[in-house]
């Protein structure tokens, strides 16, 4: 065979390489090494029996749907939030579609907003199992309001839920994971950990700053390899987020019925979480088309992202301004054109 024959073979298969990674790419709703995990990897079946895992934010959407398909895995269930009865209802579900007994699923009244409480919490599951295997810090609120018009009791109150509440909880479970040198810390964080967009600028703060500080710890960590600190980056899922989103005022919440059709599924967001899970992944993008894209671009190409966020986020306000949901409609549009 001649060398230019062979020449245009290997250029035809690095054509054809890069033609198939695109088309993976536009059909991804994760981040590449996550869906190599779910193709290739430890299946969350072998890896999470027998563990015990905290869950806050159990009450609703991904912390609620965690609980349902853990559940179904065998392992000890720690359920918190603040609304016992909300608690209750899951575990009750838990107990009708899981493999679970009674006595494997304790209800933990929990606000992380009392950092005070959060210590005995810690007690109350030690003496419970024995032993934390995962704390999956998911409880959080989030805000859809413009700066200008916004409260700081606001922007206090995301930092004391979503920061300084899962900060707290984290720092009382960690002494034990080092003890018995290891266990899982996992935060939802948010693409909005990674990215940004008008409307939420108190939310992406509390979430950049969950970001930093856990990738921080996982270095301070790094003598302990059997503790792992994961960072779950989603972006828009089927939950009561945007509903139970906080406004200009503190005492006033979005109430919102928009329609959520665009958004992944909370049960594809919440199997994907479990993947990471199984593998250990560090942090992970969970995020259909075009958010995952977006992720991307900020990550990869800082200035086409800032042209693109830029013309999109004045949309979004207008949206907003007109009382129409920031998002749905130009997803309406995207939805009818693309798919
Ligand atoms: N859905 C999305 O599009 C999306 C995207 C990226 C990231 N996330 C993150 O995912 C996590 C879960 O949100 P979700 O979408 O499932 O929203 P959700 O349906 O509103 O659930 C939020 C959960 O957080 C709990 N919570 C709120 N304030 C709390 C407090 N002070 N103390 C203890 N628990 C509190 C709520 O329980 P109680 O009210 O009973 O306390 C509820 O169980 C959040 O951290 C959110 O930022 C969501
Ligand atoms: C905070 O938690 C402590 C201990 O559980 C409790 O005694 C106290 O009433 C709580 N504070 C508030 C403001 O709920």
């Amino acid at each position: 065979m001649s060398w230019n024959l062979l020449l245009w073979l290997l250029a035809l298969c690095a054509l054809l390489a890069l033609v198939v990674q695109l088309v993976c790419f536009l059909r991804a709703d994760g981040d590449l090494t996550l869906l190599w995990a779910e193709w290739q990897g430890r299946r969350p079946e072998w890896e999470l029996t027998d563990m015990v895992v905290w869950v806050t934010g159990a009450s609703s959407g991904i912390g609620e749907e965690l609980a349902y398909q853990l559940s179904k895995l065998g392992v000890s269930l720690v359920l918190s939030a603040r609304r016992v009865h909300e608690l209750e209802r899951v575990k009750r579900r838990c107990l009708e579609n899981g493999n679970l007994k009674g006595k494997d699923i304790l209800i933990l009244p929990l606000d992380l907003t009392n950092r005070s409480s959060h210590e005995m919490a810690t007690k109350a599951v030690l003496q419970e199992f024995g032993k934390i295997d995962i704390l999956v810090n998911n409880g959080g609120v989030s805000q859809r309001s413009l700066c200008v018009d916004t409260s700081v009791d606001v922007y206090k109150e995301l930092i004391e839920v979503n920061y300084l509440g899962t900060v707290s909880l984290t720092k009382c479970v960690l002494p034990h994971m080092i003890e018995r040198k290891q266990g899982k810390i996992v935060t939802v964080t948010s693409l909005l950990g990674v990215v940004c967009a008008p409307l939420s600028a108190g939310y992406c703060a509390s979430k950049h700053a969950l970001q930093g500080f856990f990738n921080t710890l996982r270095i301070e960590l790094a003598t302990y390899p059997g503790i792992i600190v994961s960072n779950i980056c989603p972006g828009p899922v089927q939950s009561n987020i945007v509903k139970n989103a906080l406004t200009e005022e503190v005492t006033k919440t979005t109430g919102s019925d928009a329609d959520q059709s665009h958004k992944m599924t909370v049960s594809r967001c919440v199997q994907l979480m479990l993947i990471s899970m199984a593998n250990d992944l560090k942090e992970v993008w969970i995020a259909d088309q075009p958010f995952l894209l977006m992720a991307y671009l900020w990550q990869y190409m800082p200035t086409w992202a800032w042209w693109i966020t830029n013309k999109l986020g004045k949309k979004r306000i207008e949206n907003f301004k007109n009382g129409v949901d920031a998002d749905s409609s130009y997803f309406k549009i995207w939805k009818t054109k693309y798919q």
